[in-house]
């Protein structure tokens, strides 16, 4: 997803703009540009690409006295990857840059009016109408015309302009896609994410819908969207620094796999004492029913809820991806609990999700990894997941965290027989995943049998198809294998004619209620020919040993609670896969960590 810095300040703006830059690269992007204003002008560099290619064009602008900027890295909406179509755009008098994270769905029709008026396009963006619509509006009000701007745009904006009538400032805008501004000593920062200031404040101002920033060296001014002045206050953030570096691994991914153990103990450690589950936070009543709603991996933590809200709580509960929910008309009432569940906090349609929930009277819940992100601060609560910062696009510990997070509210509401064993067993899984992460040699060499495979099934019934279909969604997205999850006993009704000599399957077999089930799908499928890989509790070896090619066992856990466990091979497959096929494996093709965009 695109990424926007801005600057103003006593240091270089072109080396703290490629700074910021930098560390927005893992949301994705395909092209990247900065701004600044030298002695008021405005000068632009900006190309196609990586940010090598970025930094191979200023490197003399670093060298000079420049202190107010703003700075892009693009993930393409409206218009290819191209130099033109990078940001930032200027307007025809040269008088106003703007940088944009979002889509304004009415362009073209402004676009349309725009030429009318005379204006002419360079490019084949959404974001270029802007320019034009300030200079447009523009007649000596910088704020005045920016209100009159916004008020026609229609979609989702984040929004950062520099002005050439204004050389000491940068302005900013937000609707939908976040924005924070980062107070500092003699400098202020305007940012897509935190990641972008950190290593130069921890004091940050969460931008709300409609309100206008404007920073310098020295202030911070907010308007609200009646455009009257007002006083936010500042969020500390608290990361450690280095969470947003590698620290030794070779990727964040394998470092974000890692630090499991301790992100499920920091999700869950404070909400428990005494062997007792305290979410004393949550204003929670028992609901009729419950929908969970998310996209990717989050919505497949969510089918994992699925199966155990239904069974630990007997209550009825949906799972939908965020962009079907919007729109199929979903039956919502005030005693339905809507939960959410998103690492970033700013997937835009799991947002809109949130607001058709709310707009329903329904209760919501969200699961949420960044504090401050726009679902967390509209949800009526939120449980958040203590992860740290997830750089890698490909979600893990997040996916990981948001189980722990799933299994702290369905046992909240058990109060069943197994409700101090369950509560001991959730305490149990960081060392379970320990155990995993020290002997890794069996994945990495299936990984190597593997990675030129044309097609990987994923197989499994229950909580074990929830979970395969998280396993071939990581493989997916950063090893470019065609792969599909399918429940164990669905793979005959039609897929079963793709299995062929060699085809592999990674089967997941946790639950012992329907082994002997899952153990004659795998017979079906090693008659035509299938390499099989399966991942179960040691204590089944014994019994899969004839009827597997490769097993990937996992530490004897309660079935209830190996989700959470029996994720970490399939990710850290996916992984090595990737790794093995020279991928970039942080940052893969075409995919951005966090969503903002429908
Ligand atoms: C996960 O590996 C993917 N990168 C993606 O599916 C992600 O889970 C999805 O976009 C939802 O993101 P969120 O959790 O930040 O809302």
């Amino acid at each position: 997803m695109c990424g926007i810095v801005g600057y103003a300040g006593d240091k270089n703006a072109v080396a703290m703009l490629m700074h910021g830059l930098k560390k927005l690269e893992y949301r994705g992007y395909d092209s990247a540009g900065i701004a600044y204003l030298s002695q008021g002008e405005i000068k632009v560099k900006k190309c196609k690409g990586r940010l090598v290619n970025l930094q191979n064009i200023v490197s003399d602008e670093i060298k000079e006295e420049h202190h107010v900027g703003i700075g892009h890295t693009r993930w393409a909406t409206h218009g290819e990857p191209s130099d033109i179509n990078s940001h930032p755009h200027v307007s025809r008098d040269n008088r106003f840059c703007i940088v944009h994270n979002g889509i304004i769905e009415n362009y073209m029709s402004i676009r349309e009016q725009l030429i009318v008026d005379g204006y002419n396009f360079e490019s084949t963006t959404d974001s270029e109408v802007i320019t034009h619509l300030l200079h447009y509006h523009y007649k000596g009000d910088v704020i005045e015309a920016l209100f009159k701007t916004i008020h026609q745009l229609e979609g989702s904006y984040a929004l950062s302009i520099i002005c050439n009538d204004y050389p000491d400032q940068v302005f900013c805008v937000r609707k939908d896609s976040p924005l924070i501004v980062g107070k500092g000593k003699n400098e202020n920062f305007i940012a897509s994410d935190i990641p972008a200031i950190l290593k130069y404040t921890r004091d940050i101002y969460i931008m709300e819908d409609h309100e206008i920033a404007i920073i310098s060296s020295k202030l911070v001014t907010f308007y609200n969207s009646l455009g009257k002045k007002i006083e936010k206050q500042t969020m500390k953030v608290t990361w450690d620094e280095n969470a947003s570096e590698k620290e030794g691994y070779e990727h964040f991914m394998l470092k974000e796999i890692h630090e499991e153990p301790v992100a499920i103990t920091k999700t869950i450690g404070p909400r428990i004492k005494n062997n007792e589950i305290i979410l004393d936070q949550l204003v929670l009543k028992r609901p009729k029913k419950i929908i969970i709603v998310a996209c990717g991996t989050a919505y497949h933590a969510g089918v994992v809820g699925k199966y155990l809200f239904e069974k630990l709580l007997r209550i009825p509960v949906e799972v939908d991806v965020a962009s079907e929910f919007r729109y199929r008309d979903p039956i919502i009432d005030k005693h339905t609990l809507t939960i959410i569940i998103s690492q970033s906090g700013e997937t835009i349609d799991t947002l809109f999700a949130l607001r058709k929930a709310k707009e329903n009277n329904s209760k919501v819940l969200a699961i949420v990894n960044v504090v401050g992100s726009s679902i967390a601060r509209e949800a009526d609560d939120v449980l958040y997941t203590w992860a740290g910062p997830e750089i890698a696009v490909a979600s893990t510990k997040a996916y990981s965290t948001q189980l722990s997070a799933i299994y702290l509210l369905a046992l909240s509401f058990y109060k069943g027989e197994k409700y101090k064993d369950y509560v001991n067993q959730l305490q149990d899984v960081p060392k379970m995943i320990e155990h995993i992460l020290n002997s890794t040699d069996q994945v990495m060499k299936t990984a190597s049998l593997l990675y030129n495979s044309k097609s990987i099934f994923f197989m499994g019934r229950g909580l074990d198809y929830a979970l395969s279909m998280e396993g071939s969604l990581k493989l997916k997205e950063i090893s470019y294998i065609h792969s599909e999850a399918y429940p164990g006993g669905e793979l005959k009704h039609g897929t079963i004619a793709l299995i062929e000599k060699g085809t592999p399957v990674i089967c997941s077999l946790t639950q012992p209620d329907i082994l002997e089930k899952m153990i004659s799908n795998i017979r079906e499928i090693k008659a035509r020919g299938a390499f099989v890989i399966v991942i179960t509790q040691e204590e089944q070896v014994e019994k899969i040993n004839e009827i597997a090619d490769i097993i990937l066992p996992i530490p004897n856990v309660d079935p209830l609670f190996a989700p959470i466990i029996a994720v970490t091979p399939m990710q850290l497959f996916a992984y090595h896969c990737s790794v093995y096929k020279g991928n970039d494996v942080d940052k893969p093709r075409n995919l951005a960590k966090s969503v903002t965009v429908e």
